[in-house]
């Protein structure tokens, strides 16, 4: 690790090119989720300090979808090559900001900026498309119509706290190889992160006024982003409980929302034990469960259930937990009351009647990998997402049951099925009502080209770095008369 570059200083907003201090004159504190002291401040921007940014968003926009798109890809490489000389500050301030593994937060830097890049050669690779008019019955070959892909204009993208860079530039990047500028409002927690990662593109020379940075809480200045007229599109990652209100406050424009989950790890009765227990821990507890995609409960056939429960057992003792520092698997909560929470899950499941295997020991905010056994669906550990490190295991006796239990979830995220029946493993798939099926494998999002898509309370809209670039765009349809 490189020595300290984080300090406790006040961090300014992002606006039309310039670092600034609010005209609100207040500042949020940011506390390290296992430092427990302030770790940095930044700006409570103000509604006016808004407007303008959207103003300069706009401005800027014009000119940048002018550019050829090799221009602006010019600037993009440039901006993943920023972040790759940061990784060692960005993945320090990462680890003390949000509490994640000081390797995984740089891996996190480096997938950003690989992800930058492929989003470059994926827009570069996308033609729209063209069509004759006597296609259809009764149409003249005289028409020829121009299917392209323009920008949508100034889009506001919305980023939750566990991945503050990726998550961030999974919405930047997209948004600006597609002709967009873009209002970049980062979670709270997670905004020193983001700060870092607009610093890099400041070093970039991006136009001044195409990236905004807004940092403020988003139960101040969330609903006022949201409901702006000069918003034209919403990139959101976060809470289904957030990204449900938003739904419900934006304007008429395109929305993509990835939410929470409840990721099951289905695994039948002819299954690799040992594979399932290996990827269903690290599915679970990887940076504590603070993974959307992490699996949220095991649905397992009661005749293996004992074999199964044995081996997640001797994989649970050989967690690490403690600091970030150290690269431990389970760390600190992001804060007191997820913590909280998640206690409450357990506590609500061992009162009920769940057998504790492993955990349900507490330090404060870090909650140790709790592994329980007989759980019902009459507790609320199986059904609600925890966001930290407790795995419920449900027994079931038949496909039919697991399907029926992943279905009766509000979430719609991904899945898991163990197998070594290739023709169950689809025929499962085709049942769940998930984005995401992985056959012998955790759940997990990447690779980033792959679709990534929630359903249900899980989310709406599709991201994946295609994806995120269709949506960012719309087709416009230009036709030819031609003479005959
Ligand atoms: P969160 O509390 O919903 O916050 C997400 C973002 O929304 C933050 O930037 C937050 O700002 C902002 N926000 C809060 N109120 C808002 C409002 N009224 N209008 C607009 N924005 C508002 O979620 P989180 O705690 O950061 O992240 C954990 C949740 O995100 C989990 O449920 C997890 O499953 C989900 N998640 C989903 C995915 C996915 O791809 N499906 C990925 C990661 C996380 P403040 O921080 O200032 O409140
Ligand atoms: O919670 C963030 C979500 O997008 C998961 O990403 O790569 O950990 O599966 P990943």
């Amino acid at each position: 690790m490189t020595s300290s570059v984080l300090t406790s200083r006040t961090n300014q907003f992002y606006i039309n090119g310039e670092w600034r201090d609010s005209d609100s004159g207040e500042t949020i504190d940011i506390t390290s989720p296992y430092l427990h002291e302030v770790i940095g401040k930044v700006q409570a921007v103000t509604r006016d300090e808004v407007d303008n940014a959207i103003q300069f968003a706009h401005e800027a926009q014009k000119e940048w979808a002018e550019k050829s798109l090799q221009e602006r890809s010019t600037y993009l490489y440039k901006w993943a090559d920023e972040l790759v000389r940061m990784q060692d500050e960005i993945a320090e301030t990462i680890m003390k900001e949000v509490g994640k593994g000081y390797e995984d937060a740089r891996k996190e830097v480096v997938r950003t900026a690989d992800f930058i890049r492929y989003t470059i050669e994926e827009a570069q690779h996308m033609n729209g498309e063209s069509m004759r008019g006597d296609r259809f019955p009764g149409g003249s070959k005289s028409k020829l119509a121009i299917v392209d892909r323009v920008p949508l204009g100034v889009v506001l993208a919305i980023s939750p706290f566990n991945y503050p860079v990726n998550l961030s530039a999974a919405k930047i990047a997209p948004a600006l190889i597609a002709g967009n500028a873009v209002i970049f409002k980062p979670a709270t927690q997670g905004a020193l992160s983001g700060t870092k990662m607009m610093e890099a593109m400041h070093r970039a020379g991006l136009p001044k006024g195409l990236v905004n940075l807004i940092t403020g809480r988003g139960s101040v200045i969330g609903d006022y982003l949201v409901e702006h007229k000069g918003i034209n599109m919403i990139s959101f990652t976060g809470g289904t409980k957030t990204g449900t209100n938003l739904a419900k406050k934006a304007n008429m424009i395109p929305l993509v929302l990835e939410l929470g989950g409840k990721d099951p790890g289905i695994v039948r009765e002819d299954a690799d034990l040992h594979l399932a227990a290996i990827q269903i821990i690290s599915g679970a507890f990887s940076y504590s469960g603070q993974r959307c995609t992490a699996i949220k409960r095991v649905l397992v056939h009661e005749n293996v259930a004992d074999e199964l429960v044995k081996l997640l057992t001797e994989e649970v003792a050989k967690l690490s937990v403690g600091s970030p520092e150290n690269g431990s698997t389970i760390v600190p909560l992001i804060d007191d009351k997820s913590a909280d929470f998640v206690q409450g899950l357990i506590t609500d499941a061992i009162e009920q009647g769940a057998h504790l295997l492993a955990g349900n020991q507490r330090e404060q905010n870090l909650i140790y990998p709790t592994l329980l056994d007989h759980v019902t669906t009459d507790m609320k550990v199986a059904w609600e997402e925890p966001f930290g490190p407790v795995l419920p295991i449900i027994r079931v006796s038949s496909d039919e049951e697991a399907i029926n239990i992943t279905n009766g979830s509000d979430y719609g995220l991904q899945a898991s099925v163990f197998t070594k029946d290739i023709n169950k493993a689809f025929a499962i798939s085709n049942k769940l009502e998930v984005g995401s099926v992985q056959i012998n494998g955790r759940t997990e999002r990447g690779p980033d080209h792959f679709p990534f898509i929630g359903v249900k309370g899980s989310g709406m809209g599709a991201q994946g770095i295609k994806k995120s670039l269709e949506s960012m765009t719309r087709e416009k349809v230009t036709i030819l008369n031609l003479s005959e």
